[in-house]
């Protein structure tokens, strides 16, 4: 029996319907999604799945989920990775520079993270940088970007050692902490832009970037270029973002 166990989200009637059983607390008071539990491929087949069908849908579950102070990475991964991908639900946050890619903020979490969408024009890129101890995942909405891993530099100089490389894809999923390293994200297209969505828990707005042929790093602040669908006001500082 195939006993891999995926992450699935399910409506408490359904449940109680198809199961006769409860596999889930619920208050009547909560929204209708409930905690993600863990089936075995058996039991998912008399169950049935629900996906967050829409960005609005998937922040709701995002918020049920980040109520815990214990992350599980795979989860936040999974239900990112559920959501299919539509231009019309979050185009109004996407944010296009000519000259470097932008941040867009789409939701502070209630304060457990933030969810923002980077807007990546042809040939942009990210310096090589960390993540201030937080969790990172990045989905891809369009296009394709190019995550290049590095290790942490050493104290003797020199170039900073280049742990791997991929290309993700739309609607997949990449997942970074410090203990994995650091990255530089690209688009590496001249044609096409790119859109990422990214959650990083708990939330920073400092972090530290790295020069690749030396590992001498600086601290920077990063800024949103708009905030909720609404261009930022009045930018007074050249804002480094990085992450
Ligand atoms: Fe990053």
């Amino acid at each position: 029996m195939n006993t891999v166990c995926c992450c699935i989200y399910q409506y408490k009637l359904n449940l109680e319907d198809q199961l006769g059983r409860e596999f889930c607390q619920f208050q009547a008071s909560q929204p209708k999604f409930v905690r993600p539990v863990l089936l075995c491929s058996a039991e998912m087949e008399q169950t049935s799945v629900v996906k967050p069908e829409t960005l609005d849908e998937l922040i709701e579950v995002l918020h049920k989920i980040f109520e815990s102070d214990h992350i599980n990475v795979e989860e936040v991964q999974n239900i990112m990775e559920s959501y299919e991908s539509n231009p019309l639900e979050w185009g109004k946050f996407a944010k296009f520079d000519p000259f470097r890619y932008t941040r867009n903020l789409v939701d502070e979490g209630n304060g457990k993270f933030n969810l923002m969408i980077l807007c990546w024009g042809e040939g942009h890129g990210s310096s090589i940088h960390d993540h201030s101890d937080s969790h990172c995942f990045m989905k891809l909405l369009q296009g394709q970007l190019k995550e290049t891993l590095f290790q942490w530099p050493e104290k003797s100089k020199g170039d900073m050692v280049q742990k791997s490389q991929r290309i993700l894809q739309e609607n997949k999923v990449a997942y970074i902490n410090d203990s994995l390293g650091l990255h530089r994200v690209e688009n590496g297209s001249h044609t096409e832009g790119a859109v990422s969505l990214h959650l990083y828990s708990p939330p920073f707005n400092t972090c530290q970037t790295f020069d690749q042929r030396t590992g001498h790093k600086n601290n920077v602040k990063m800024t949103f270029w708009s905030k909720y669908g609404e261009r930022t006001p009045f930018e007074t500082t050249v804002s480094q973002e990085n992450n």
